[in-house]
């Protein structure tokens, strides 16, 4: 008999977590104002908000945390990720920070000014609002095949180059600091970018004299891609595919939350000393001095641990097969999810699951909040409410697709937690034609919205605009 696939570690330490009854998760939601983000983790029973920075560090990370060095300039700590993120990525220059986003912060701050435009493939929600607090516009050059659900093109994360082309003719120069690539793409659903396409972006930018950034969450994810999806890719160790990815950048920023495999960090990496030196005056003013900017010396010890074992071809093995184990039992039940299944998440197609839910009632948050009322499950709203407003016309943008994402953490939760969430996204598909109302809006903040709006189930009358 072939012996089936088993992960690559064993468990050594247990967290509890406990079931809800239906009765008391549907005054919990009213209690959260129907925002899954306001709910008490002890109010959920499976928590697939997010895979960042809620997955489990091995061993060798808690050992490391041990051993980190403390000191404020020069840290040990920080000599090892420096050693370790050279090591992966090629890049000469560290700069740590407390997450990804402020890394966009600082990276952003040197680079991004009133006007500009960065292209890119649709770029994440705090990237993209770090742009446009600077009175910047991020222009989106994904390829079309990415928003169609059913098309299984292997790297729906690509960039197409002639619209990015399109960009380049249309601005000048001066105005586009730089295009940004997501590896993997986590608005368009995990997907991954293409060696190949990512070479193709790096020669046509040079022709326009323009350089090319990484926003590198899930960049070991991506490398996994190239390995199992692109053709001669299949006998490179994933370092050696990272390394040859980072090539054609000049530099990235890092959410450490990810494929760091850490609770918390960031960083950026260049090549650039001059945009080194003027990165590290905003690391002191935003973060801390550039040996720690923001981390503690004992995370960046289990990130440099971490970043060694997530580009690990076992451990990605595990890790994604599981995202797919969950994705396949969901299509095996007739749910719309995006494919090819994603990296990090697995992405239900709202529009398709509750058509009888009309747009402007948020179907992908109405999706959300009655699998939550099913089972105990968070999941997360990658639809309208993400998308925010227009920052000039201030009206609702209606994204291509309203995706509700299944994220899973990384090494946290076994495949019977998987079977249980394909079960209860089951049960709610089976009722989905009785679930014909939506939400509205009745309080919202300026920008990125969908961390802390208020919403209502819907009566019918007009939303309100922001106070
Ligand atoms: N870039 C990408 C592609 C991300 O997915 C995220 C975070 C960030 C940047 C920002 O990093 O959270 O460390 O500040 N994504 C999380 C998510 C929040 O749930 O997808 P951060």
């Amino acid at each position: 008999m072939k012996l089936p696939y088993a992960e690559p570690f064993r468990i050594k330490m247990v967290e509890e977590i406990r079931q809800s009854t239906r009765g008391e998760r549907e005054i919990w939601l009213k209690e959260a104002k129907f925002n899954l983000f306001n709910l008490k983790s002890s109010q959920v029973f499976i928590d697939l908000l997010t895979d960042s920075g809620t997955g489990a560090m091995s061993d060798t990370q808690w050992g490391a945390i041990m051993t980190g060095d403390e000191s404020y300039a020069g840290s040990r700590s920080f000599e090892e990720l420096h050693n370790t993120v050279q090591s992966i990525t090629g890049y000469k220059y560290l700069l740590p920070t407390h997450q990804g986003r402020a890394a966009e912060n600082v990276l952003f701050s040197v680079l991004v000014k009133d006007g500009d435009i960065v292209p890119g493939n649709s770029h994440f929600d705090t990237t993209k609002g770090h742009i446009e607090i600077r009175k910047a516009h991020a222009i989106d050059c994904t390829i079309d095949e990415a928003f169609d659900i059913n098309d299984l093109h292997p790297f729906k994360g690509n960039i197409n180059l002639e619209k990015l082309e399109e960009v380049y003719k249309k601005y000048p120069k001066e105005q586009i600091p730089f295009c940004l690539v997501t590896i993997t793409c986590n608005s368009s659903g995990g997907q991954p970018v293409s060696l190949e396409n990512m070479k193709a972006v790096k020669e046509l930018s040079d022709r326009y004299g323009i350089p090319v950034y990484f926003d590198s969450a899930r960049f070991a994810e991506n490398a996994y891609f190239i390995k199992k999806r692109e053709a001669g890719q299949e006998n490179r160790t994933i370092k050696e595919i990272a390394k040859e990815m980072f090539s054609y950048g000049e530099g990235m920023t890092m959410s450490s939350k990810k494929d760091g495999l850490v609770n918390i960090g960031g960083f950026i990496a260049l090549n650039d000393e001059e945009l080194y030196k003027k990165a590290s005056n905003f690391t002191i003013i935003f973060e801390g001095f550039i040996t720690y900017g923001g981390m503690a010396g004992r995370d960046m010890a289990a990130l440099a641990v971490g970043l060694n074992e997530a580009t690990e071809f076992a451990y990605l093995e595990s890790r994604i097969s599981q995202v797919e184990y969950l994705g396949n039992k969901l299509i095996e039940y007739g749910i719309p999810i995006q494919k090819p299944i994603g990296g990090h998440a697995v992405f239900i197609d709202s529009l398709n699951f509750l058509p009888n839910v009309s747009r402007s009632e948020y179907p992908a948050q109405t999706l959300g909040l009655e699998i939550y009322k099913e089972a105990g499950i968070r999941t997360v709203e990658i639809g309208t409410l993400l998308a925010d407003r227009d920052p000039e016309t201030r009206e609702n943008r209606y994204p291509k697709l309203e995706l509700v994402r299944l994220a899973i953490p990384r090494r946290t939760y076994t495949n019977n937690h998987m079977d249980y969430i394909a079960a209860a996204v089951k049960n709610v598909y089976e009722r989905r034609n009785e679930i014909t109302k939506g939400y509205q809006i009745t309080w919202e903040p300026e920008i990125l919205r969908h961390f802390s709006v208020h919403l209502e189930e819907a009566d019918g009358i007009v939303e309100l605009q922001p106070k």
